[in-house]
């Protein structure tokens, strides 16, 4: 997915607001944190957009599972370190203050054994008194399914439209995206079945014993 995606995903979101976020987590992480260090690991951390804000407080690092995101992210942001991982299984030599793991990206491990797998394995590269913040999938209450939703983007040498259902498949929620791309050189039609967060979910924090 973000393969394909990587190069119109800063465009697709171009409506959501990383700095308001940002802010939102450094109160959360004053209120919460209990380790006295300052070493922010984003998980997940697709093009670096949290990274960009949160990088001016903390000494910040990023993971993610996609090289197409991660390069773009890199070309963002050189002098923040980068490493290719999965979140249910990386396995890195420091240890944070604070793990993010935003924009409901937990919900790509699709299984509850994935899911506990990713959350134990981000734990354990927290400091004692670490600070955990996971924005979660939708809860089965407040997805519905059939529901149409539409995004664009109109530049002059870019134009993206996007049209997304919400449907269940067994236990599984998620949009099911069609993308049209639109670029000088040609059109392209992307079909994609997955998850994304939308803002206002929650989010849920933990600080490590
Ligand atoms: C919806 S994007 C969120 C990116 C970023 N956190 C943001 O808020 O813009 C989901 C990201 O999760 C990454 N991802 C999906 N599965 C992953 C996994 N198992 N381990 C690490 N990253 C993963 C994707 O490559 C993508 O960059």
């Amino acid at each position: 997915m973000y393969r394909q995606l990587a190069d119109y995903y800063d465009e697709i979101y171009h409506f959501k607001n990383y700095r308001k976020e940002a802010e939102k987590i450094e109160t959360l992480i004053e209120q919460d944190k209990k380790s006295p260090g300052d070493h922010l690991l984003d998980v997940a951390c697709g093009t670096g957009n949290h990274i960009a804000y949160l990088k001016q407080h903390y000494k910040v690092e990023g993971l993610d599972f996609s090289p197409e995101m991660l390069r773009i992210a890199r070309k963002k942001h050189p002098d923040v370190v980068f490493h290719r991982g999965d979140m249910t299984s990386f396995k890195l030599k420091n240890r944070f203050d604070i793990i993010t793991c935003l924009f409901s990206a937990i919900g790509h491990v699709r299984t509850k054994t994935l899911m506990r797998k990713a959350v134990r394995n981000i734990a354990s590269h927290l400091e004692p008194g670490g600070l955990m913040i996971l924005e979660p999938w939708i809860t089965p209450a407040n997805f519905h399914k059939g529901i149409v939703g539409f995004n664009s983007v109109d530049k002059p040498n870019l134009k993206i439209a996007r049209i997304n259902i919400s449907k269940v498949r067994g236990p599984i929620s998620a949009f099911e995206y069609h993308y049209l791309i639109g670029t000088p050189s040609k059109v392209q039609h992307i079909a994609v079945f997955d998850g994304e967060g939308l803002m206002g979910r929650g989010l849920y924090l933990g600080v490590k014993p």
